[in-house]
């Protein structure tokens, strides 16, 4: 682009390598609506005022919307060596008006115009988000409604610990999920705060009214202070700190599936639409996608980071810096994005193999709780009965059995407190129906968390 903006202040072109370097129209291009809006939202105000002409204010005006629309077409262009989207827009703009064109910049600064412009895309990337987290909790309540009964064993270190169902285990995520909804809703409140007015950074002599711009563009109020206005880049750090919770339980979730896709466990089948080959081992069948979710988990995390430490040391008001800001929340919401749109239709078309799972809960004793809940139903102490069940289960892996099929003669031996209806009381079935305490996995109360769950979507 010859001739820059600022050209008067210089006797040199600027070079080519700093002109590259310092560009930053390759990815902030993607806010050209927001850039536009902002801008038409700017020009009107100061016709309004009086800053400007009322008819220039209005030529303006449709001078964006036509660019706009050039853009949405594709008829313009965004050009490479333009230094950002803001300066491209103005220039293609003062190209079609001429000097109309070139009051469109009065009482403003791109200082002001960038951050106006992130918190106009991030509002509109964090209700993308928050739709894609509303979906696959829908996904999951619907799944979590078709297994109500499904027996799975419950783990703690990785052990079978106590059994529950596969709806209750779902519904753990379906919680963590509606956490994630809150964080993002939150995020939200403090995006919607209107910056444009603080000017580069000691706001402007002449007579705007921030708070028209404020209502034009849809924002709740205006910031209180022009330094801050400017170098505030919290509402990047939040959402992307929003987006790394969001992406730790996608990832939890990913490394779980898994291991259930495993030959060890096979407690789920994907769906061919959604599982890769090898090249070599024709036997296989690969969760690629949790995979690379596990995997991008950490790339999220790594936008973070960037963001944090990119801004702990800059001091007031805007720095060259802070440009960074883009490319890391960007990334963060294209991954988490890509992310929820692949997981959503693999978690969909998943098979659940009911009896695998329910095999693997009748292994590994995972009844011992609930038989030595049984003895203390009957007046013993609780230490008492665990120790008795402890021997029991040592005894059933002496003879090779399961508390189920241990002969009540073994029982007895222990203590005479055991009858009968030991058996009806470690079944399956029963360890899971009697856990209805709230929260817990007795089908009634995972309704209830379903319900739950759905009022809060
Ligand atoms: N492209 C710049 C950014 O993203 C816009 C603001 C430039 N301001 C400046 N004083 N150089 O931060």
């Amino acid at each position: 682009m010859a001739g820059k903006m600022w050209a008067g202040r210089f006797t040199k072109e600027v070079d080519e390598r700093v002109n590259d370097f310092n560009s930053s129209i390759s990815f902030d291009h993607r806010m050209y609506k927001q850039d536009i809006e902002g801008s038409m939202a700017h020009a009107t105000m100061l016709g309004e005022c009086g800053i400007i002409d009322i008819e220039e204010s209005k030529k303006i005006v449709e001078g964006l919307k036509g660019i706009l629309a050039d853009i949405d077409s594709g008829k313009l262009e965004f050009d490479p060596t333009a230094e950002d989207v803001h300066m491209f827009v103005e220039a293609e703009l003062t190209a079609r008006l001429g000097d109309t064109g070139k009051r469109l910049h009065t009482a403003r600064s791109r200082n002001d115009q960038v951050a106006l412009d992130i918190r106009m895309n991030l509002k509109v990337e964090a209700d993308e988000i928050i739709a894609l987290v509303k979906e696959l909790e829908n996904t999951i309540l619907n799944m979590a409604e078709k297994h109500l009964s499904t027996v799975m064993p419950g783990y703690t270190h990785m052990q079978r610990a106590q059994p529950i169902t596969f709806a209750h285990h779902l519904m753990a995520y379906a919680n963590m999920l509606l956490r994630d909804l809150g964080r993002l809703d939150d995020c939200k409140k403090r995006l919607n705060i209107m910056p444009l007015g603080s000017g580069a950074l000691a706001s402007t002599t002449y007579p705007i009214n921030r708070q028209r711009v404020c209502d034009l563009l849809g924002f709740d109020e205006i910031t209180q202070n022009s330094l801050d206005g400017v170098s505030d880049r919290d509402f990047c750090i939040e959402l992307a700190s929003a987006i790394s919770i969001l992406m730790m339980h996608l990832s939890r979730f990913s490394e779980e599936i898994i291991m259930w896709c495993s030959w060890e466990f096979k407690f789920v089948e994907l769906d061919d639409a959604y599982a890769t080959g090898s090249s070599i081992m024709p036997q296989k069948k690969n969760p690629d996608v949790t995979e690379l979710i596990r995997g991008k988990t950490g790339r999220v995390y790594g936008d973070l980071n960037t963001l944090l430490v990119m801004m702990k040391g800059i001091p007031l008001a805007y720095n060259k810096d802070m440009q960074e800001d883009k490319e890391a929340i960007f990334d963060a919401i294209d991954t988490v994005k890509l992310c929820l749109k692949t997981f959503i239709p693999m978690l969909d078309t998943m098979t659940v193999l009911k009896d695998n799972m329910r095999n693997a809960a009748a292994k590994g004793f995972i009844n011992a709780t609930d038989c030595a809940d049984y003895l203390v139903k009957k007046g013993m102490p609780f230490r008492d009965a665990y120790k008795i069940t402890g021997t029991l289960v040592h005894t059933c892996i002496e003879l090779g059995c399961t508390l189920e099929t241990l002969p009540l003669e073994e029982y007895k031996k222990l203590t005479e407190n055991f009858d009968e209806d030991v058996y009806d009381a470690i079944s399956l079935d029963t360890c899971v129906m009697q856990r209805k305490a709230a929260g817990g996995p007795a089908p009634e109360s995972v309704k209830a968390q379903i319900a739950y769950v759905r009022e809060k979507i």
